[in-house]
């Protein structure tokens, strides 16, 4: 087997400060804050740091874009702030939760509260007395385990036949999203941080679970968070647009330089699933119905997936004067593992390629979108693929300067990540040198005057 190579050396190219100019931008924070915590995704990020940079960077009400939306903390955060907002995201679950985060202000959580009481009583009604639910597992969605017991899939389907029923569509959306937010917990599967079965994490089976509680209780922090909003009067004159597509199409949504700030987090270069890892809220909630669904996703994803690139041949940089050293650890990534066929380095090779085919795609289309003078903060976490550590910060740095953008700086607010799981088990790496640290970086950039 041949070892790692060791971390190239790389031309200081930039200024890459080695202190804290944000907050840590990782999303562990907004567990506990309003509306932001009714959705948990892996990779989303802090709101504290998306409001720190929305009062350094926008003293006047402008329009903000997230290109690559998550479940909206940008987008909730520069509303609360009175901004104009708009967001991409392809996973439609993830763009469902940030639509409706952003007009939850329209709601009233009377009517949530009201209709979680209803919910109860209809639960406790049905589910001691032999009551047969109408609503059925979705088609399509098929799992190496049995996704819910028996008992758990009643009471799961029992609570479908009361959200089918609910009149307003609005309100309708709000119970789905409860349920989906929460599917996890009560199944078979868990978050480890991919989605897996219990039992290879080495947990239990779940065969009964009170899903009433856990649900009803989602429903009750939405209620008091609408209630917060309305407080807060969200920006009700904001304009909000989220578009479940790419980025990538964005010519057809969004004009061009009409944005004055952009704050966002794009995949990292490790290979988390999006799409395999939501594939139950996708099914349930009837975005996908078989797999052909899912694969179209994939396909479109930024970055793409390994597993859509690891068996082609050669996929290559396809951009003009792509960073020298970035063609040189591509090369290098290619020699590697070669025994080890699809698993070895040549695939891992077309991963990061395709990966940094993107980030041009990316660049372009954020030149496009920015006004002149006005910034985009970017989040990217480098990486280590077969053993060789890839500066993603400076190579999208790189490559936003040969777009035409100015590169300001590139911000380190932490220098270990959560991550490091998903480096190791799924992108299946040489076990990682101990001088290669995982760490995010926040790349400014600026659209020239
Ligand atoms: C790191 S997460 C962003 C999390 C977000 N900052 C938050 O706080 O929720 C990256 C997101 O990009 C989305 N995505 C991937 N490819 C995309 C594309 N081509 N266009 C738009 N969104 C995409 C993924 O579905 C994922 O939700």
């Amino acid at each position: 087997m041949q070892l790692p190579l060791p971390l190239l050396e790389l031309p200081e190219m930039l200024k890459v400060e080695d202190k804290a100019t944000f907050s840590d931008p990782s999303f562990a924070s907004n567990k506990l804050l309003p509306v932001h915590r009714w959705v948990p995704w892996i990779a989303g990020f802090s709101s504290n740091f998306v409001r720190e940079i929305l009062e350094q960077k926008l003293s006047e009400p402008g329009t903000v874009l997230d290109p690559f939306a998550g479940v909206g903390t940008t987008l909730v955060e520069a509303a609360l702030a009175g901004h104009d907002v708009v967001g991409f995201e392809i996973n439609p679950y993830a763009a469902l939760a940030s639509r409706i985060k952003l007009n939850a202000h329209k709601l009233s959580s009377k009517t949530i509260t009201e209709e979680t009481v209803r919910l109860r009583k209809f639960y406790s009604r049905t589910i001691p007395n032999g009551y047969s639910p109408k609503s059925e597992f979705p088609i399509g969605f098929k799992t190496r385990k049995i996704f819910y017991s028996p008992t758990v899939l009643r009471k799961v389907l029992t609570i479908q036949d009361f959200i089918e029923k609910l009149n307003n569509r609005q309100v309708q959306e709000v119970f789905k999203l409860a349920f989906a937010s929460t599917m996890i917990h009560y199944s078979n599967y868990s978050y480890e941080p991919s989605l897996g079965t219990r039992s290879a994490a080495g947990k239990s089976d779940i065969e009964d679970f009170p899903v009433i509680n856990i649900i009803a209780e989602k429903l009750e922090t939405i209620a008091l968070d609408i209630g917060w909003l309305g407080e807060r009067a969200m920006a009700v004159s904001s304009k909000c647009q989220i578009i479940n597509a790419s980025f990538f199409d964005c010519q057809n949504h969004i004009e061009a330089a009409s944005v004055d700030l952009a704050i966002t987090s794009p995949p990292y270069l490790n290979n988390y699933h999006y799409i395999r890892n939501t594939r139950p809220h996708l099914y349930w909630l009837g975005f996908a119905k078989e797999p052909k669904d899912t694969k179209y996703l994939e396909h479109q994803n930024f970055g793409k997936y390994w597993q859509t690139v690891r068996a082609l041949d050669n996929v290559n940089l396809d951009f003009p004067n792509p960073p020298v050293e970035l063609v040189e650890q591509i090369s290098c990534l290619r020699t590697l593992n070669i025994e080890r066929g699809i698993y070895g380095g040549n695939g891992w090779a077309n991963y990061a390629a395709a990966y940094f085919n993107d980030c041009y795609k990316f660049a372009k289309y954020l030149e496009y979108a920015l006004k002149k003078n006005s910034s985009a903060f970017v989040v990217l976490g480098n990486s280590i693929l077969q053993g060789v550590m890839i500066p993603t910060d400076r190579y999208f740095g790189q490559i936003a300067k040969a777009v035409g953008l100015e590169l300001v700086n590139i911000h380190i607010p932490r220098s270990a990540r959560v991550g490091n799981s998903i480096i190791k088990s799924d992108v299946r790496v040489v076990k990682a040198q101990k001088s290669h640290c995982l760490y995010e970086s926040v790349v400014e950039l600026k659209k020239h005057a």
